[in-house]
């Protein structure tokens, strides 16, 4: 007869997410249901991208978005799938998607609505046409009392990183996998397609302390702030491998598991960096803080920065705390200037 300590565990990412809550006697359950509903609207984006060739969903739809760029089919296909699958949750008072200018303020929620969701709907979307790697980021806050009645909507989703309740993102690679934290850890699940269920892969994720890889677009190198020049020719010098994919999901993943460090300086074009500072940089920066990783813009830790606008852009190094540390040394806390 088998002993119930040689059973296996099998647990989906519902049911850690309920774990993980038992440990708060406060917790009510109302996040792990919100939770729940952006595990299912992620398996929603997961079967229009594994289909993406065969439905007509791949190309832009002409329009541009507040980023000023192109909406790919997908790109709203991903946001409408968050916005319906977390709109009706109750406990959702304010949302807010890289794709829309201004947040969505639900009517029906009141008081008892503590959580506002940001994301990015889906990460790298330009890559999707040609089979690459994308994702879905996002990051989940507090909605404090004091704003139940804000008349600006905006105004409480500028909180900095570290007042985040949880983050997460989903690659849709060649397999599907989940990482989220609440802060406490970092925790893997990959998706059983037979099953559609996201089931525990990896607990407590530890990103490497180096890693001999660095990932930037460097083609814009000759516009990088000098610290970061200097950087790439040290890390030539010292043999580094060159990785970059131009999803920040997948590159970020990487990251995660083998180690290295992610760049994604300011340049001529974007002076401030690319990456969005709520919807991509906050989330990622907790995720990699919580698996022993770093996360800083050149001069502060990404994490502390104060927001001052929804879509607002930041320069981005994250990766292996090694690796982050030596590239802010030649930065020399003035972000490589
Ligand atoms: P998004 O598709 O959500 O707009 O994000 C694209 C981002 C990010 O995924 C990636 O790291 C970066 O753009 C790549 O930018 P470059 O093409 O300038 O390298
Ligand atoms: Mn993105
Ligand atoms: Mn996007």
């Amino acid at each position: 007869m088998m002993r119930s300590d040689q059973i296996e565990r099998l647990i989906t990412v519902q049911s850690h997410i309920i774990e993980q809550q038992q440990m708060h006697p406060e917790a009510t359950g109302e996040f792990s249901w919100l939770l729940s509903g952006v595990t299912f609207a992620c398996r929603i984006i997961e079967a229009n991208v594994r289909r993406a060739g065969l439905i007509d969903v791949l190309g832009d739809t002409g329009e541009t978005n507040v980023q000023g760029e192109m909406v790919q089919k997908l790109d709203k296909i991903a946001h409408k799938a968050l916005l319906r699958c977390l709109g009706y949750r109750g406990n959702v008072g304010i949302i807010a998607s890289e794709e829309d200018d201004e947040p969505y303020v639900l009517q029906q929620a009141g008081p008892k609505a503590r959580y506002m969701v940001l994301f990015d709907p889906l990460d790298g979307s330009s890559n999707i046409d040609v089979n690459v790697s994308v994702g879905t980021i996002f990051s989940i806050l507090r909605r404090r009392e004091q704003d139940w009645d804000a008349k600006d909507p905006v105004k409480p989703l500028l909180q900095p990183g570290f007042e985040q309740l949880a983050a997460g993102y989903v690659v849709y690679g060649s397999s599907t996998v989940l990482v989220y934290t609440t802060g406490k850890g970092v925790h893997m699940f990959t998706l059983d397609p037979d099953i559609g269920a996201f089931m525990l892969s990896n607990e407590n994720v530890k990103m490497p302390a180096n890693g001999k890889m660095y990932s930037v677009n460097e083609a814009y190198a000759a516009s990088f702030p000098e610290g970061y020049q200097k950087y790439l020719t040290w890390a030539k010098k010292e043999n580094y491998s060159l990785r970059y994919i131009g999803s920040l999901v997948a590159d970020f993943h990487r990251t995660l598991l083998r180690g290295g460090v992610f760049l994604y300086p300011p340049t001529a074009k974007s002076p401030e960096g690319k990456l969005r500072l709520l919807y991509e940089a906050n989330p990622m920066a907790f995720i990699a803080e919580q698996a022993s990783g770093k996360a800083s813009d050149g001069v502060q830790a990404i994490m502390e920065k104060r927001p001052t606008s929804l879509h607002q852009r930041t320069p981005l190094i994250i990766g292996s705390a090694d690796e982050v540390e030596r590239v802010l040394e030649l930065c020399n806390g003035k972000n490589g200037r």
